[in-house]
Formats: structure tokens, C-alpha cells, sequence
């Protein structure tokens, strides 16, 4: 299956058993990038098995970052050499963030502070995503960054020394605040960002992890520049959005019965099982663990029936990635209506269009809004065609919606799954009864 090839999806009764996921893919992009800037060799177990992360890690590469990694039962072993602060080399040739967004803006903020010249390009979804987001502030900060018309290819010319700032970014965006507190770090005096409405916290607590001083006051964050960081032994959890598709199948299908093992469960990311419960799934939690200030756990989920439920704007940051699959979740029988997501338009591609147009496609009853989307599954899909656009968290939602129609699906561009989640269509066939 190549990254344009198609899978064919065939309906399912239920889903049983126990579930690993893939490391959680924000948490590899951060560990990677701040071991790059750490002093000394960190080590990183389960880092995600997703092309994303790969093409952070490639990028350092180019940057002189000394990399080895290892496929193990519980993913990638990943062994890096940081340079220390400010400590990446000039790259000589472009460097390639592939299908991911993270990589580029993340990396930005952390290029912004090197005194060279760096051209980040991407592939053709990249190529379409905003990045005046990211450009805006490093340029505050006294970097130099160009793109045409604010898309990718940018490049960045860093400064030295960079300038603090105090940010309140427009667009709750978790990569923008990364961005901003990665190149803060290398700051002479103290980066603030004030977050209208929280993002997932996963720099924040890895900076602290790898020794930073940072405080945090409601959405307020200070940190002081300069600051160095050491290497550390870490560990990555379960990719609780990847674990999503599975939790939404579940919640879906009469019968089923799932224990997902080792997942991630910082709070800024679970807000999934809340809307999972109000569509009427059982979902038992239990934290094990907190290894370098994140908790993992297990999570049991149980098909309980289906309801109604809305998403508004306030919890739309921290469901982001999950709402295509919650959209595949409600063709089984629920009612979802979801507001406030205009920025799934500028995601791996147009997620409000892509995601109408596909579900459609397979039989569903979808309204699509500028900024959200209405399912209503009152009626049975039919299978049949849909398109993942190339975008990874699409394929893998319209193979949910799949379980549940009543005739086979054939997706084209389930490759993409591979960006976030390469064993998907692999666990599908062995929890599929
Ligand atoms: C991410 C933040 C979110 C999310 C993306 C990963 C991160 O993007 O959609 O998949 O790791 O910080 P935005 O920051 O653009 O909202």
C-alpha cells in the first residue's frame, strides 16, 4: 500500500481486545527537538513510529544533530546527541518537514535562534498551510522569515541574540505557543504567552522535564532565556489521539470491548473521553503512571448505546485532532454537532470539505458549516467510495464509519495513515470480530 494506495474496509459486528498504541506524536516531535538542544545524550523509548515524527528527526540530522534509532516491540528507541544551546549547524540543502505542520512550526521557533539561513519546504499539504502564525512572532523576536504569501517553503534567517516577548497568539495553537517558548528559551530575558484558550501543555512540561525554570499562571507562561537543558532518559506513552479511532469504533459497535494499554493521559489531551461519554460510551480510566510530568494509563471502553451531543468552540482546541473520527463515530447512530472548528480547514487538507464529501460518499447524513460540521445517523451507510485526501487522520476516520455500513468501503490515500499511525490498518484486522 503506497501512501496513494486503498485499502477496502468490510463492515464489522464489534471490536474486542487489548490495544498499544503508537507513541504520542506531539510528545516524540518535543523530546526530539529539545535532546537536539539539551547538553549531553538523551534516550527516548516509544517514540512514535509515524513519517512525522521521522521527518523531525531527519531535519535534526541536517542540522548535525547525531541520531540512532531502533525499531522495538514498544516502537522506536531513539538516541540523540544534543549540541546544546543554540548549538545546530548551517543544513546544506533544504531541510524536508514532509506531511508535518509540527515539524515546521516547531522548528521555526527553534531556527529562530540560529544565526544562519535555513529553508524549511514541505510536501503539497504542507505547501498549502498558514504559517504567518509562527512568522508573525519570530519576527517580533528578531528573526528574519520569509515565505510567499504566508505558505511554505519559509525561510528563516535566526538572530543572535533574539529578543523576548510577550505573546498572545490569535489562534489557540499549541504548535504557535511551542514555537514561540522554543525560541524564547534562546532569548536574553523572559518570553511570555498568554493563551486565550488552552492548548495542550506538552512543551511545557518537557521543558521543565529537561530542567527549564517556567511558570505557569492559569493560560500564562513565563520563561526565562538562556536556560540549559540536560539530557534525560525518557519515555513516550500512547498516542491517545491515534488511540481515538479505536475508542470510537468501540463506542460504536454493539458488543465491543476495548482496553487500550499505556496511553497517554495529560489532561490538556483527554477531553476525547468526555465527548465519548456524552455519546454514550462506558470509559474507565485509571492512571499507572507520570514519567517525566506526563501520566499514561489504561483505558476500558464499552459500547453503551448511542446519544446527542455538541462540541462548541471551547472545547474544539482540545479535540482537534479527534473530530473526524467523532464525525465517523456518529454515522453509527448518534448526533453530533460541532461548532467553532474553522481551523479544520487548514489542517492536512480541508477537514470540514474532505470530511462532508467522504462520509457522504459512504451514505451519511452530514451538514457541512464554515466552521463546523452537523452528522446525523439516522440512517445505515451503504459503503462505497471515499477519498482520504491524503490526509492521515481521514483515512483511518472513514475505516470507522466503515465498521458500520452495511455493504464494503474502499478508501483511496489510506497510505497517509502512515503519518501518524503506520499499524492501523494492520490492529484493525486482529480487533475486528
Ligand atoms: C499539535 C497541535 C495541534 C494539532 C496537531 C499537533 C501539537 O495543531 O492539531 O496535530 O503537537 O502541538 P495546532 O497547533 O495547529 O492547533
Amino acid at each position: 500500500m503506497s501512501s496513494t494506495g486503498a485499502v477496502t474496509v468490510h463492515p464489522t459486528a464489534r471490536v474486542r481486545g487489548r490495544v498499544r498504541l503508537p507513541g504520542d506524536k506531539s510528545i516524540s516531535h518535543r523530546y526530539a527537538l529539545l535532546a537536539a538542544l539539551a547538553d549531553g545524550t538523551t534516550t527516548i523509548r516509544g517514540y512514535s513510529s509515524g513519517a512525522d515524527c521521522a521527518s523531525t528527526l531527519s531535519c535534526l540530522e541536517s542540522l548535525g544533530v547525531s541520531i540512532a534509532r531502533e525499531r522495538r516491540d514498544d516502537g522506536f528507541f531513539v538516541r540523540i546527541g544534543g549540541r546544546g544551546l543554540a548549538g545546530l549547524t548551517p543544513p546544506s540543502s533544504i531541510l524536508d518537514a514532509g506531511n508535518s505542520g509540527s515539524t515546521m512550526r516547531m522548528l521555526a521557533g527553534v531556527l529562530a535562534a540560529h544565526p544562519f539561513e535555513a529553508i524549511i519546504d514541505g510536501d503539497d499539504s504542507l505547501r498549502r498551510r498558514p504559517m504567518r502564525r509562527v512568522i508573525v512572532p519570530l519576527e517580533r523576536m528578531g528573526a528574519r522569515v520569509t515565505a510567499d504569501a504566508g505558505r511554505p517553503p519559509i525561510t528563516i534567517r535566526g538572530a543572535e541574540p533574539l529578543a523576548p516577548l510577550d505573546f498572545q497568539p490569535d489562534v489557540p495553537s499549541a504548535q504557535v505557543k511551542s514555537a514561540v517558548l522554543f525560541a524564547g528559551l534562546h532569548a536574553e530575558g523572559t518570553t511570555r504567552v498568554d493563551e486565550p484558550v488552552p492548548t495542550r501543555d506538552h512543551t511545557e512540561r518537557a521543558l521543565q522535564a529537561f530542567g527549564a525554570r517556567l511558570s505557569r499562571e492559569g493560560g500564562a507562561i513565563a520563561l526565562e532565556g538562556r536556560q540549559r537543558l540536560t539530557a534525560q532518559a525518557l519515555n513516550v506513552a500512547g498516542d491517545i489521539s491515534s488511540a481515538a479511532f479505536w475508542l470510537a469504533a468501540a463506542a460504536a459497535l454493539p458488543g465491543s470491548d476495548l482496553v487500550l494499554e499505556h496511553v497517554g493521559l495529560n489532561p490538556t489531551r483527554t477531553a476525547i473521553l468526555d465527548v465519548l461519554r456524552r455519546l454514550g460510551a462506558s470509559v474507565d480510566v485509571e492512571v499507572l503512571e507520570e514519567r517525566a510530568n506526563e501520566p499514561s494509563g489504561t483505558i476500558r471502553i464499552r459500547h453503551a448505546g448511542l446519544a446527542a451531543a455538541t462540541i462548541g468552540p471551547d472545547e474544539v482546541p482540545a479535540v482537534i485532532d479527534e473530530l473526524p473520527v467523532l464525525a465517523a463515530l456518529a454515522t453509527h447512530g448518534a448526533d453530533l454537532s460541532v461548532s467553532g472548528a474553522a481551523e479544520l480547514r487548514v489542517k492536512e487538507s480541508d477537514r470540514i470539505s474532505a470530511l462532508a464529501e467522504g462520509l457522504r460518499q459512504l451514505g451519511a447524513d452530514i451538514d457541512e458549516m464554515t466552521d463546523g460540521f452537523h452528522v446525523r445517523g439516522s440512517r445505515r451507510l451503504t459503503g462505497g467510495h471515499a477519498d482520504a485526501r491524503g490526509d492521515h487522520r481521514l483515512a483511518m476516520a472513514f475505516a470507522v464509519a466503515a465498521l458500520g455500513a452495511s455493504g464494503p468501503t474502499t478508501i483511496t490515500g489510506a497510505g497517509a495513515a502512515a503519518v501518524s499511525y503506520p499499524e492501523f490498518f494492520t490492529v484493525l484486522t486482529q480487533l475486528a470480530e
